[in-house]
């Protein structure tokens, strides 16, 4: 008798199953009225009294086990079939792993970060949707002016008047406003982010994109130390030899206001056709920071100064890897998006 149930018991823990009815069919030979079990237990009769205690204590284990071992065989069927089903090579190598890789926006806008940190600039967020007073009239767009049509808008809620507008933000430039008017100088900041503008989508522009906007402001930062600030971070980004040069250009919030060209990076000054010849490249929109913005944020322009520069990170990205069309930072097509640096 104890042989017979070391044996079962031995069985049980060996089996396996492929399919519900085959489950069935164990619980069938092993647990109903004329299984093989409920068999030994009739047997149990004729057992000798001494052995009784113990071989009855086996039985029940046995029983027990048998019951255990068929509800788990039922749900690893529910669950999607057998584990280890004889077919499965456990020492076959595992499947590769495939590892996604950074976002060229995301790999370029790190850079920018990092070269920036390196100075003392530290990184600030806000709203993508944004107020009128944060994305316009803060930064001396007058209601009517029409410095807000170079910006063509999204707007949530017009409202009757614009203080009641509310919009996608179409520059990051709102960032700095909120930072202004919560910190006190010195300020030097980084605000990366996206921005929305109604503009038709071609391979040149793009409603949705990013923008890296920078404020500097303390006492007595002059025009001087905004220009050597990115021509530091020209050289950093672009390498050594790149040479910058400003023109002078008009934002509603900085004055002077300039426009920031740097050496092509392919042809290095020559002319070729991605500068289109002019050996140039339009890289950022910079200024000193209007008084009346520094005002409008609770900042007083006797004592402080600052600049002020915002780029475009899908323009500096397409210039760094040769992107020749902004669609393709938006399509999240694997083949363009596995060419960069893995995310590790
Ligand atoms: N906000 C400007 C734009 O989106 C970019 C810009 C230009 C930002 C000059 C600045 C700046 O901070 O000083 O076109």
């Amino acid at each position: 008798m104890k042989d017979k149930i070391r044996q079962l018991s031995e069985e049980i823990e060996q089996l396996m199953a492929e399919s519900h009815e085959h489950v069935e069919e164990l619980r069938i030979r092993f647990l109903s009225k004329k299984g093989l079990i409920p068999s030994l237990f009739s047997d149990f009769r004729n057992v000798a009294p001494e052995q009784r205690k113990e071989i009855g204590q086996a039985l029940n284990t046995l029983k027990q086990k048998a019951g255990e071992k068929i509800n788990e065989l039922k749900s690893q069927l529910d669950l999607g079939g057998a584990s280890e089903s004889s077919d499965t090579d456990m020492s076959r190598p595992a499947e590769e792993i495939s590892i996604g890789s950074r976002h060229p926006i995301s790999l370029v806008r790190n850079r920018i970060i990092s070269i920036f940190q390196n100075i003392g600039f530290n990184v600030s967020d806000g709203p993508e949707m944004e107020d009128d007073w944060h994305n316009f009239s803060a930064l001396n767009f007058p209601p009517e002016h029409p410095a807000r049509d170079m910006q063509d808008t999204f707007f949530i809620e017009k409202g009757k008047d614009h203080k009641d507008q509310v919009a996608l933000r179409t520059h990051t430039s709102s960032v700095q406003v909120r930072v202004m008017e919560t910190t006190e100088p010195p300020i030097r900041t980084l605000s990366p982010g996206r921005v929305f503008r109604n503009e038709a989508i071609s391979a040149r522009s793009h409603c949705i994109f990013h923008q890296v906007e920078g404020l500097y402001v303390d006492k007595g930062v002059s025009f001087a130390d905004l220009k050597q600030t990115l021509y530091y971070f020209a050289t950093e980004m672009f390498g050594e030899e790149t040479r910058i040069r400003f023109r002078p250009s008009y934002f509603p919030f900085t004055e002077p206001s300039a426009e920031m060209d740097i050496s092509c990076i392919l042809c290095k000054g020559k002319g070729c056709n991605v500068c289109k010849y002019t050996g140039w490249l339009e890289i950022m929109g910079c200024g000193m920071v209007d008084p009346a913005v520094l005002k409008n944020c609770g900042i007083d322009p006797e004592v402080y100064s600052g600049f002020a520069f915002g780029m475009g990170i899908e323009r500096v990205a397409m210039m760094q890897y040769a992107v020749r069309d902004i669609r393709y930072f938006f399509e999240n097509d694997q083949r363009f998006l596995k060419q960069f640096t893995p995310a590790l």
